[in-house]
């Protein structure tokens, strides 16, 4: 099938080389001239892993292609994908849909035959419709569906989840449109995916409730922590003790610095504005944002604890900067909370991410980023390690007390034992142990 890719973001670019490796002969469109411009080079705007060798193996194939010409892009496309970013709009948390409806401008303008219109991107209940009336003003004469198929991929784990999901959402009425999904996905559904046929509203209501319900478990689990640190208890015990439970499953209960990323934050506030514009709150989702918020900074005075009170003129060595490990995202990473809230306590920050220092660069100045952990520890007054890279997850421990100024470490993803720390003379503190 001939499928165009509106957005060559995180999203869309691994859909586009993921539909293209089915065997489909996929354009990947973007408005940004220098994302095109690497991408023809074979260089990748994005850090994804086997996200290169994936692109340029159907490059290779003659079956991927990137170009910023909108309109001939979608020449003769059955399937084009809406999947351009939904940032929180400036002041009220809104989705910021303006990227959503100058694609489907742009679309309207260049389509020629019945096309199915996809959109990818996480939009509030009712965007379809929105994009439905824009398409259909502008070109009365067009035939064409618009379908609601949210993505549900991880970054760092990209590929795998979009190429074994557990489910692929459809939402449409359409029968034409449900021809057209179902033969583009027919590859994963052969592999066992189910693919879930559902009205558009709904559709896109199960994008936020997912997030927002992932979210939920994420903030509940790191509540727990803060009372298992005040009455005695280890939260990784209570955590196995309910994750096994099947109705509560062991997944997203691992206690940590508050969720980030590109996703989570932005999602739950726009399904709070929505569920308000209805006329009924989602009073839970208002409260896992509003404590996942203050939990970053919190995270800050817990390593200014553990350097004895106070930082000022101190240097504290940061361990990750990406909101999780195997991206170079940092939208909205608990570590920019965090290092803003130690440099307005007075520390000099050192930092080192494998991936994550190129756009950390953007959100965070006043850093020392350094290309070792082992220069970032070097005559550090206290660590704490953000992010739960694989690189963090063995250091040595008796060059981690050599180095430092005082061995003193906070592991905000409980990495290490308590016990081996103490055994090698590092004060130590973990999350809800
Ligand atoms: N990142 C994730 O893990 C993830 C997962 C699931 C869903 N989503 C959702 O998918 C959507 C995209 O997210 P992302 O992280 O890929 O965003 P992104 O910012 O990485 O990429 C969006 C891309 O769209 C391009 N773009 C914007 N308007 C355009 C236009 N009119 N024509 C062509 N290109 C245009 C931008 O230049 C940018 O490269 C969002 O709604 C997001 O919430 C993201």
């Amino acid at each position: 099938m001939r499928v165009a890719m509106i957005g060559s973001g995180y999203v869309g670019l691994v859909s586009g080389a993921c539909f293209a490796d089915f065997g489909h002969d996929v354009v990947c469109v973007d408005k940004d001239p220098g994302k095109i411009e690497r991408l023809n080079q074979g260089i990748m705007p994005i850090y994804e892993p086997g996200l290169d060798a994936l692109v340029a193996s159907n490059v290779k194939a003659g079956r991927l292609s990137f170009t910023t010409n909108l309109a001939a892009g979608i020449k003769g496309a059955e399937a084009v994908f809406i999947a351009v970013g939904t940032p929180s709009r400036r002041g009220d948390g809104h989705a910021d849909l303006s990227y959503v409806y100058a694609a489907a401008r742009e679309i309207a303008g260049a389509i020629d035959g019945y096309v199915v219109i996809v959109n990818k991107s996480t939009v509030p209940v009712g965007t379809g419709d929105e994009v439905e009336r824009i398409i259909a003003d502008a070109r009365p004469d067009a035939e064409f569906a618009v379908v609601s198929n949210p993505e549900f991929l991880r970054e760092g784990a990209a590929i795998s989840d979009f190429k074994r999901p557990d489910r692929i959402v459809v939402g449409t009425d359409d029968e034409r449109a449900r021809a057209v999904m179902t033969e583009l996905y027919r590859p994963l559904f052969l592999n066992h995916s189910p693919l879930l046929f559902m009205g558009r509203r709904s559709a896109e209501i199960t994008k936020y409730a997912a997030n927002a319900f992932l979210a939920t478990k994420i903030t509940f689990i790191n509540e727990m922590a803060d009372l298992c640190e005040a009455v005695g208890g280890n939260v990784q015990d209570v955590a196995r003790g309910i994750g096994l439970d099947n109705r509560i499953g062991g997944k997203f209960l691992n206690a940590g610095p508050g969720y980030g990323g590109s996703c989570f934050p932005k999602d739950t506030l726009a399904l709070v504005k929505t569920a308000q514009d209805a006329g009924t709150p989602v009073r839970i989702v208002e409260t896992v944002a509003a404590v996942n918020d203050t939990r970053k900074r919190a995270m800050a005075r817990k390593i200014i604890q553990l350097a004895g009170g106070d930082v000022r003129g101190k240097t504290v060595a940061i361990l990750g900067l990406t909101f999780k490990p195997n991206t170079d995202d940092m939208r909205d990473s608990p570590s920019i909370a965090i290092i803003q809230a130690l440099q307005d306590a007075g520390a000099t920050i050192r930092a080192h991410d494998p991936e994550g220092v190129e756009q950390a660069r953007l959100v965070l100045t006043n850093v020392d980023y350094c290309d070792t952990p082992w220069a970032a520890l070097e005559g550090a007054d206290v660590a704490a390690l953000v992010t739960e890279w694989d690189a963090f997850r063995a250091l040595d421990l008796d060059r981690v007390k050599a180095v430092m100024k005082t061995p003193a470490m906070v592991d905000l993803r409980n990495v290490y034992r308590p016990e081996e720390m103490a055994k090698r003379g590092i004060a130590y503190v973990g999350v809800g142990r």
